[in-house]
């Protein structure tokens, strides 16, 4: 980066997000049903790839997805991540020593023309232009949007107003098909069974928290347990 950049997203915040993905696998069917379409749509007759993740966060995800690729499919994947939060990059640095981590802008980051095989961009924003610059013509581009029902048990007790207690993405859809051709789409949508730690840790690990107030967060925080709706959309184009 050029200069420093104040984020919302803080260390809590990413380590909390990766004691939910690591210790009780809160994205694992996401982490698996990408992997299966990177090898379906990109990989089946490569040995290696590369993959991009854009606004990788603490990255989990990169580490998850291309882990299952290497013993899934025995594929061997570079993987490197980029986000604009230096707590995000820190945190994945310690975490996740085999990968390339990178903090800076997802509009404007360091990579030459055409150097990516997939580009992964999960529940972060999108640049079109960029992503189109660094992405191979045959690349992939995959991502990851919340869907109608994503974490509605929060929603539910943070907004008062019904329409915001469910989520829509015929917006981001809209853009995504404008500047790349669908090739596919899956919609994962499972519950998971939260104890009372890891509900302190999804309430730590959510920007819908920023919203809530501090009555709201207590309501949260007092459950012994809940079950709690992950309903996520994955995307998956190429280049037009
Ligand atoms: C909701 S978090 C998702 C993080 C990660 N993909 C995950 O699912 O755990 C959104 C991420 O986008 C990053 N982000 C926001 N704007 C960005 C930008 N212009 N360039 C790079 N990263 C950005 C944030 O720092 C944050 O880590």
């Amino acid at each position: 980066m050029p200069r420093p950049v104040k984020s919302m997203y803080s260390r809590n915040l990413f380590q909390a997000r990766r004691k939910l993905i690591t210790e009780i696998g809160f994205f694992e069917p996401l982490s698996q049903a990408i992997a299966e379409m990177i090898y379906k749509h990109a990989a089946i007759e490569r040995e290696s790839l590369s993959l991009i993740d854009m606004g990788c966060g603490e990255g989990s995800h990169l580490s998850n997805i291309c882990e299952n690729m290497r013993s899934k499919y025995q594929k061997i994947v570079t993987g490197v991540g980029i986000d604009i939060s230096k707590e995000g990059i820190l945190e994945a640095s310690r975490s996740y020593a085999n990968k390339i981590w990178t903090v800076g802008d997802l509009a404007n980051t360091p990579f030459m023309n055409e150097q990516f095989d997939v580009i992964l961009n999960i529940l972060s924003p999108s640049n079109y232009n960029e992503f189109n610059r660094v992405l191979k013509a045959d690349g992939l581009f995959i991502k990851v949007v919340p869907q109608s029902s994503y974490l509605k048990e929060l929603r539910e007790i943070i907004y008062n107003q019904p329409e915001k207690q469910s989520y829509s993405n015929v917006d981001i859809v809209e853009r995504f098909n404008e500047n790349f051709q669908v090739m596919d789409s899956s919609r994962i949508c499972y519950t998971i069974p939260l104890g009372n730690t890891f509900i302190q840790s999804l309430v730590q690990m959510t920007p819908l928290a920023w919203e809530a107030t501090k009555e709201q967060v207590k309501l949260l925080l007092d459950e012994d347990s809940a079950q709690i709706t992950v309903d996520l959309e994955i995307l998956i184009g190429k280049k037009r």
